[in-house]
């Protein structure tokens, strides 16, 4: 066959658009398959992810394959000029692979042999699970490898979760003999392990934490969640094995979650950790918009902080790879996106930095759990109905972007977000139980940025500090000496620092500091915080900040200042008059403490002043009202600025300089109007 030249499409000029693609449950319906490619032109997609729950399909009994028809869909994808991303199909197992090897199932943390069923359940340590995964995929890779259509592998799916079972038991114990060099002393030390008489006198002790044994070692806690990173990650690599070696060019990405309560980062794993093992960041992207809980501009703040982290994994695009065109099947409510919603929602995952927009799913299920969940083609069949013109929508925009592709934008500031402290911080038995919130509170800590428009990086503590002007450390509880001395280090060469109320109280191995707040944080702040109030729920203190009061609630660190200035002060309670907020200059930059959690106006204000001070501004200003976001991405010869409205009203923005409207080919200038959920993607040349 001639010209079937590879198709690179990571970092290059397409932004990918499709979703999902399960054919092994339409294999019985020809026509429908046949439907798919009519359909797949009219939708405006091009990248299609195959295969990811197939393996029953693929070797329907051990040692038996029938490959053949994703042969087929291989080729007819091709034909048609589409891209595959292949999955592995570690995340469920067939029936008999289960049966003949019973290992591979889960145990519980209750201690309790899981069955089969369901899937993202196996046992990451199993030695026969790791031979049969590796071995299919080698079989996937040898087959599949060379074939033009193939631009990524997409490694099991939604990795999470735990198993107790023996072979993970002993796993874990390797690992602590490991991560404390055989040194049952020091481990004992840093579990503190006298505290109840948990000292081991042998390795053969350990367990892991159970709601039937143990769970009141911090310690033990926080080493088994990442003993669980690494197991998880562990995995992956034995998965990838064969992919490495005979596909060396095609990257390699496993989909990433976010906890769906909330809308926060999935706390099963370190994505951290997790993404340095990974070529392409994907993740899987499921807001619930028009809850009856918060705006859509509070929850389109949400989105934002989780891309601008899951970019800032490897500081290069990421891709959508799954989201819904219409509703889920899986929330409380599973309302439909309103008129425009979708094409916003996906503009949105671009303007942050997703070099795609792919659905779950293509086709919708006929049966089982996911038949009502949202999909490009429904059960209609058709492409008349209001979600795939939705959808052909967003593929013909996205056709108008793609020289999007590949960008991403700078950032001045960078704003700290660390999975081990979430786990220790929770696992705390103490400040108020349900108030915490320590990701909640990072993103109060995003808003503003969000709010004004100014580009942010959020980061990981591993991450190089040195690019940034300023770096937002919100609650850092679990805080090394080795972080502390490298964010001594950003602030002595010139960095502005900001930090809050309970930061600086545990070492990695969630043992409190004593004698006092580290040194290198006192010097640095120019000041200790003594005490930490935890106010109840109701309760309410407040802060005078340059001659304005701002409300506080829940908690409030009293502070015994030496060299800082003090730039803020409690107003109640028996700490009334003392400092709230102090700055200190420290070498050639610059530190803040907030003292206690503070309303968001205060926030606007504070981090007003500080984006003055340090002359940060959005990458193209332009005026509006709250709950438009502005966001920019940045090419060799352009700014491409996206403005989103996220309100429910219609809305007139400033552009002060003509800009190029890059849907509509025509130049605006001055007041523009975006309607209801309406987005405006613009360009304005680099000057220099
Ligand atoms: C996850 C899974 C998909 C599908 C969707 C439904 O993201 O990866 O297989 O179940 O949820 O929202
Ligand atoms: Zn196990």
């Amino acid at each position: 066959m001639k010209n079937r030249e590879k198709r690179q499409v990571t970092r290059a000029h397409t932004l990918l658009h499709g979703g999902d693609y399960n054919p092994d449950q339409w294999l019985n319906r020809p026509d429908v398959l046949a439907d798919d490619l009519k359909l797949m032109k009219l939708a405006h997609t091009n990248t299609y992810s195959v295969g990811i729950f197939a393996w029953s399909a693929l070797e329907p009994e051990e040692g038996v394959y029938t490959f053949e028809w994703l042969d087929d869909i291989f080729e007819t994808i091709y034909e048609n000029g589409g891209n595959i991303i292949l999955a592995t199909p570690s995340g469920a197992r067939p029936a008999w692979l289960s049966q003949t090897y019973p290992e591979v199932l889960r145990t519980n943390e209750m201690r309790l042999k899981q069955l089969q069923g369901a899937r993202h359940n196996h046992c990451f340590s199993s030695p026969v699970y790791r031979e049969k995964t590796q071995h299919i995929n080698k079989l996937l890779a040898d087959r599949y490898g060379n074939h033009p259509a193939l631009v990524m592998w997409h490694v099991s799916n939604e990795y999470s979760g735990e198993c107790h079972c023996e072979l993970c038991q002993e796993a874990f114990k390797e690992w602590i003999k490991d991560t404390y060099h055989n040194d049952l002393t020091a481990l004992n030390d840093a579990w503190w392990g006298p505290f109840w008489s948990h000292t081991f006198n042998d390795w053969s002790q350990i367990q892991s934490p159970s709601p039937i044994g143990e769970e009141a070692v911090h310690g033990l806690n926080l080493d088994w969640l990442r003993f669980v990173t690494d197991q998880t990650i562990d995995f992956y690599k034995n998965e990838i094995v064969p992919l490495r070696e005979l596909t060396p060019s095609i990257p390699i990405t496993t989909n990433f979650m976010a906890d769906t309560d909330d809308l926060i980062p999935y706390q099963g794993l370190d994505y951290g950790k997790f993404a340095e093992h990974i070529d392409v960041i994907t993740w899987d992207g499921y807001p619930a918009w028009h809850n009856d809980r918060e705006s859509t501009a509070d929850l389109a703040m949400k989105v934002g902080f989780i891309d601008d982290l899951y970019r800032s994994l490897k500081q290069q695009p990421f891709l959508l790879l799954e989201s819904t065109p219409s509703a889920v099947n899986w929330h409380t409510v599973n309302k439909a996106k309103r008129p425009h919603m979708h094409l916003l929602s996906s503009m949105q995952m671009i303007a942050h930095g997703s070099d795609s927009i792919m659905y779950f799913q293509w086709r919708k299920s006929r049966g089982s759990s996911e038949k009502f969940h949202g999909a490009v083609v429904d059960h209609d069949n058709s492409s008349e109905n209001r979600v795939f013109k939705d959808v052909a929508e967003v593929g013909q925009t996205l056709e108008k972007l793609s020289d999007v592709a590949g960008t991403t934008r700078p950032a001045d500031v960078g704003i700290l977000y660390d999975w081990e402290n979430n786990w220790a911080l929770k696992d705390a038995q103490g400040y108020g139980l349900e108030t915490k919130r320590y990701t909640q509170t990072v993103q109060e800590h995003y808003r503003t940025f969000w709010e004004k428009d100014i580009p942010v990086d959020v980061i990981m503590k591993e991450q190089d500090f040195s690019s940034y002007k300023l770096l937002v450390v919100p609650m850092l509880y679990l805080l090394s000496l080795d972080t502390i001395s490298r964010l001594k280090e950003f602030v002595a060469n010139g960095g502005t620092l900001v930090s809050t109320y309970i930061t600086g109280i545990v070492t990695e191995h969630d043992l409190t500091y004593l004698g006092g707040w580290p040194q290198d944080l006192q010097d640095i702040f120019g000041m200790n915080p003594l005490e930490t109030d935890t106010l109840y729920p109701s309760d309410r203190n407040k802060v005078r900040y340059s001659g304005k009061e701002y409300e506080l609630k829940e908690y409030a660190s009293i502070l015994e200042v030496n060299q800082a200035k003090i730039e803020g002060e409690y107003l109640e309670d028996f700490y009334a008059n003392t400092p709230a907020i102090t700055s200190h200059s420290f070498e050639k930059g610059k530190t803040y403490y907030i003292g206690g959690r503070l309303e968001q106006a205060f926030h606007e204000e504070f981090y007003g002043d500080i984006i003055k001070e340090l002359g940060l501004s959005p990458i193209f200003p332009v005026k509006h009202e709250k709950g438009v976001s502005v966001q920019a991405r940045q090419s060799e010869t352009e700014d491409i600025i996206f403005v989103m409205n996220f309100t429910e009203e219609e809305q007139v923005v400033i552009f002060d300089k003509p800009v190029w409207d890059k849907l509509n080919d025509e130049e605006l200038v001055g007041e523009v109007t975006v309607e209801k959920y309406g987005i405006k993607v613009v360009a304005v040349p680099l000057t220099n």
